[in-house]
């Protein structure tokens, strides 16, 4: 199958205005880096009658001319972009390490953004975005856009109306063998702070913290890369949640296996399709497992000694990365605050730091001692989430509240 990378970006990018009506009701948003993830949000966003793409930003020259050569406005520099084309909303989807600079660029302006994940390269990246956004009132959205799969949205259902009990143990699972074009393609993904734990696990802490609630304490152990690359190729790491569970988390982009998200949720076509499931969530009266979306309980009253029966829940599958899309359009129009704040954001990288501190010094860490470094900011931050919460909780098919 072609992916997004292979498609030729005229194909993908024709499709945004010409074939679709209502000319000048549709938002215009901006693709910054059209690579991997950016060429997916170009898809998603073809999928949707009410956003165009109006114009592309890449560094690169030979992508520029395929998206000119396709009646796109194409830019080599963001601030170059916005100056000419204004768009309602910016997606950022270029490396990590250039997201504070463009995200700051793009809220200076008053300009929605959706940055991918990580929401930056370090935490004190992450806390200047929201800062700053906090300060101009310019909402930012972080691409967790696992939050928007309709497995995870059923996951949260169960476990929000206690149907397996309350939380106690919990194991995530994010194995898989990239190929070593991976990161010749692109020499970045092979530098400090690019590894899996920042790439891939990041996407599975901010689902543990939305599924199972805060990450309060943290101890790690990771071990460099056997590739040779600037960055781990395994980690593992222990939880204590605020509820009281405790969890262990595991990654590895070098271990063959048919474990993780990507190869258990059936959410993106190239990863092919294992049945298996990444996530084990046990609780006081039952267990769930994710993404297969299968609950385990004892007929009665729980007891080891009796037959344990599974249920298999359904679900209506729908593409995140569209439902992200709309969701960002509504945060755009002022009609929802983001599910995936910056601040959300911010604490899933948090974690992430909590770990890498974990395994360099051998303590346990606690995420929320290293986002107290401005506390201004964060109370400010905080008050931002609170109303983005009262938001959430008033549309009961995006729950934000911890079980
Ligand atoms: N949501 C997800 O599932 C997911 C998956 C993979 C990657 N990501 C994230 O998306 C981001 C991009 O990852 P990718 O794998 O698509 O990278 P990529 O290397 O495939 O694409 C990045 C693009 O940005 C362009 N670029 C580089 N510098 C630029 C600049 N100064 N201005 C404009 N464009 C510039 C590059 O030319 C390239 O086209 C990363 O933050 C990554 O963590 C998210």
């Amino acid at each position: 199958m072609a992916t997004f990378a292979e498609q030729p970006l005229a194909d993908l990018l024709s499709v945004s205005r010409a074939s679709k009506a209502g000319a000048g009701e549709r938002l215009r948003l901006s693709i910054v880096g059209m690579g991997l993830v950016g060429r997916r949000h170009a898809a998603a966003i073809n999928q949707l009658s009410s956003v165009e793409i109006c114009a592309v930003v890449d560094a690169d020259d030979a992508i520029t001319a395929q998206v000119a050569n396709a009646g796109i406005e194409s830019y080599n520099d963001l601030c170059a972009m916005i100056n000419a084309t204004r768009p309602d909303g910016i997606i950022l989807s270029t490396p990590t390490n250039l997201h504070m600079s463009q995200a700051l660029a793009c809220v200076e302006s008053g300009i929605p953004v959706l940055i991918e994940k990580p929401i930056a390269h370090d935490l004190a990246a992450a806390q200047s975005i929201v800062s700053k956004s906090d300060t101009l009132g310019v909402p930012v959205m972080v691409g967790h856009h696992r939050r928007f799969n309709p497995i995870i949205q059923k996951a949260k259902d169960v476990l929000t109306q206690g149907l397996i009990g309350k939380i106690r143990v919990v194991d995530a699972k994010c194995w898989f063998a990239k190929p070593n074009d991976y990161f010749e393609t692109a020499p970045w993904r092979k530098i400090n702070g690019a590894g899996p734990v920042s790439i891939n696990l990041v996407h599975d802490i901010d689902l543990l913290r939305f599924l199972c609630g805060e990450i309060i304490e943290v101890k790690a152990m990771m071990a460099p890369s056997a590739r040779g690359h600037d960055i781990e190729d395994v980690a593992v790491a222990i939880f204590r949640f605020e509820n009281g569970a405790l969890g262990t988390v595991s990654v590895s982009d070098n271990a063959v296996s048919p474990w993780s998200w990507e190869v258990t949720s059936g959410e993106y076509p190239i990863y092919p399709f294992t049945g298996q499931s990444a996530y084990q969530i046990g609780g006081s009266r039952g267990a769930l497992s994710v993404p297969d979306l299968k609950i385990w309980q004892h007929e009665g009253e729980p007891d080891w000694w009796s037959s344990i029966d599974s249920a298999t829940l359904s679900v209506a599958m729908a593409d995140p990365l569209v439902n992200q899309i709309k969701h960002f359009a509504a945060v755009i129009q002022g009609e929802a605050k983001p599910l995936v704040s910056g601040y959300e954001g911010l604490c899933t990288l948090a974690v992430i730091d909590a770990m890498r501190e974990a395994a360099k010094t051998g303590r346990a860490i606690c995420p929320a001692d290293l986002i107290a470094v401005d506390k201004t900011a964060a109370e400010e931050n905080m008050r931002f989430t609170a109303k983005a919460r009262a938001h959430v909780k008033a549309d009961s098919a995006w729950t934000n509240q911890a079980p």
